[in-house]
């Protein structure tokens, strides 16, 4: 990381079940440095959880949103930052995302549809997640690709292990 560098340390992008606030917090704690969290402070701004704002207000009005404190975070945030697993869509963020260290926390299905924590008990609800899940990973992987200057694997691994990879890496 180069001293006295603008923005964040590091960038931490991929899809729900990536386990990038987890491994977000590990990485600030071991670089000694703030951790923040898009959904955190889009949660902070309006007042309301993220799942109120998609029911309440519509995902255009979350992807609004999410956009300014991303913008703001890039730009004021000098700790770690994590990404809603949906801000890399925006093409404005892809642009800013640049000129910062993202790291992408790649998944496979089956270890992502397990860290989103619905149990294997119910088959009807869990098909539905996993191929919902699916369809996510074969439509962004690509634009995490796109963004990314590192790709750390998570399949397997635990957080600590994920996390010193990526201090390592940064
Ligand atoms: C989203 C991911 C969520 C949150 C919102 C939408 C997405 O963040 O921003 O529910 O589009 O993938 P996490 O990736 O931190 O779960």
């Amino acid at each position: 990381t180069a001293p006295g560098a603008q923005g964040p340390r590091a960038v931490l992008v991929g899809t729900m079940g990536a386990g990038k606030t987890t491994v977000g917090r590990i990485v600030a704690e071991r670089l000694g440095v703030a951790f923040a969290d898009s959904d955190a402070i889009v949660e902070e701004r309006a007042g309301k959880v993220v799942q109120d704002i998609f029911v309440e207000d519509g995902e255009a009005a979350f992807r609004e949103l999410e956009r300014e404190a991303v913008a703001w975070a890039l730009a004021h945030h000098d700790g770690v930052l994590s990404l809603g697993g949906g801000a890399v869509l925006d093409p404005a963020t892809r642009a800013l995302l640049a000129a910062h260290p993202v790291v992408f926390l790649r998944v496979g299905l089956a270890d992502a549809v397990k860290r989103v924590g619905l149990g294997t008990g119910r088959p009807l609800l869990l098909g539905n997640v996993r191929s919902r899940v699916k369809q996510l990973l074969d439509e962004r992987t690509p634009v995490y690709e796109g963004v990314a200057r590192i790709t750390v694997e998570t399949d397997g691994r635990g957080p600590a292990e994920v996390a010193a990879e990526i201090v390592t890496a940064i």
